[in-house]
């Protein structure tokens, strides 16, 4: 099954051409990062126009470097949601603008099971697993039973993983997107140089809240001249990011123990951050627990991961008519 996975759900414009949910024959996405750059986040009407822009050009290139045409396709697969909606239309409207004229089947993908089963573009992981989902706009944990059966367990309370990296970076003028380059600073800072607050939520194990670590930063650079913290940036970015990894690896490793589930996913823009993947692995490891990491282009946001989903979807028989609306807030 030859199948086309469009992904505008924030601020990458993402194609890829997928065959019988294995074979990746391409793979394309166009980062919105130096638009976005200058404001230090996501600008929703900025987001939507640079889609407009770059829709065409990312599904061609994608067929071409595919080496197929349209009429080659069994079905389509886009993502109609949750995310930013003026994003989501985009892709959306594509998508049925070509399903109507071609004829070739469509279903829509939720962004959030995208997520859960990218692992399986590359690895065989067997069900169940615990997954943590940590990105821009979500910071949720699952214990993944099967494709379509997810338990929810936990989520944030406030801020997700990516947004506290985003934030701080941009308190620090280190620019936008903030996980990659805290990430590599991090690497020649101390870890344990800043005691920041660990958040944690007495009521249930597998919540998150990480809004206080980003006021606690903040708060920390206020209480130094400029010149003083810019000496020490980098055990700033070691410390800050010391705590929201423990904060994420902490609750996984519980919920795989309380579910009894031997194996842990990660995915999520912050599922590419190198200090979470070796505290994950290393906690893991001491519970007899398996962990299991995509590769970084695999946690971002990528057409291949929507059409791995819709995959399973279109060989289940599903077909979405022309009534599916974008769901800015669809949950899983
Ligand atoms: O999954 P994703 O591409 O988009 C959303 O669905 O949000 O995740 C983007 C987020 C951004 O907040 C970015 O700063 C973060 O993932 N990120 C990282 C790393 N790479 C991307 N965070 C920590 N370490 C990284 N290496
Ligand atoms: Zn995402």
């Amino acid at each position: 099954m030859l199948v086309l996975g469009v992904e505008t759900s924030c601020d990458d414009t993402a194609a890829a051409v997928l065959r019988d949910g294995r074979t990746i024959l391409a793979n394309t996405v166009s980062s919105q990062d130096e638009v976005h750059g200058p404001y230090g986040g996501v600008v929703p009407e900025l987001a939507s126009r640079q889609h407009i822009q770059n829709i065409l050009p990312i599904v061609d290139g994608a067929l071409k470097t595919a080496g197929i045409t349209l009429g080659e396709l069994d079905g389509i697969a886009v993502t109609y949601g949750p995310g930013l909606v003026g994003s989501l239309l985009v892709g959306l409207s594509l998508v049925k603008g070509v399903s109507f004229r071609t004829g070739i089947p469509y279903v829509g993908v939720n962004h959030l099971e995208a997520h859960l089963l990218a692992i399986h573009l590359e690895q065989e992981v067997p069900f169940p697993y615990i997954a943590v989902l940590a990105s821009g706009g979500h910071t949720l944990l699952y214990c993944v039973k099967d494709v379509g059966n997810y338990i929810h367990l936990g989520g944030t309370r406030d801020d997700a993983a990516g947004e506290a990296y985003d934030k701080v970076a941009k308190m620090m003028g280190l620019g936008y997107p903030g996980g990659k380059v805290i990430d590599q600073l991090a690497k020649s800072g101390d870890r344990k140089a800043i005691r920041f607050p660990r958040a944690r939520i007495s009521q249930s194990p597998y919540e998150f809240s990480f809004s206080g670590i980003k006021t606690a930063v903040w708060h920390y650079l206020k209480t130094q001249s400029r010149e003083r913290w810019e000496s020490r940036r980098a055990d700033i970015a070691a410390s800050f990011q010391e705590a929201v990894v423990d904060m994420l690896v902490k609750p996984t490793v519980k919920a795989a123990a309380a579910c009894g589930v031997r194996r842990i996913v990660l995915s999520g823009g912050v599922g590419a951050n190198s200090r979470l993947r070796a505290l994950m692995k290393e906690k893991a490891d001491a519970e007899g627990l398996e962990v299991f990491f995509p590769a970084p282009k695999f946690c971002t946001d990528n057409g291949a991961m929507i059409a791995l989903a819709g995959t399973h979807w279109l060989k289940r028989g599903r077909r979405d008519d022309f009534r599916l609306n974008a769901d800015a807030d669809l949950t899983l």
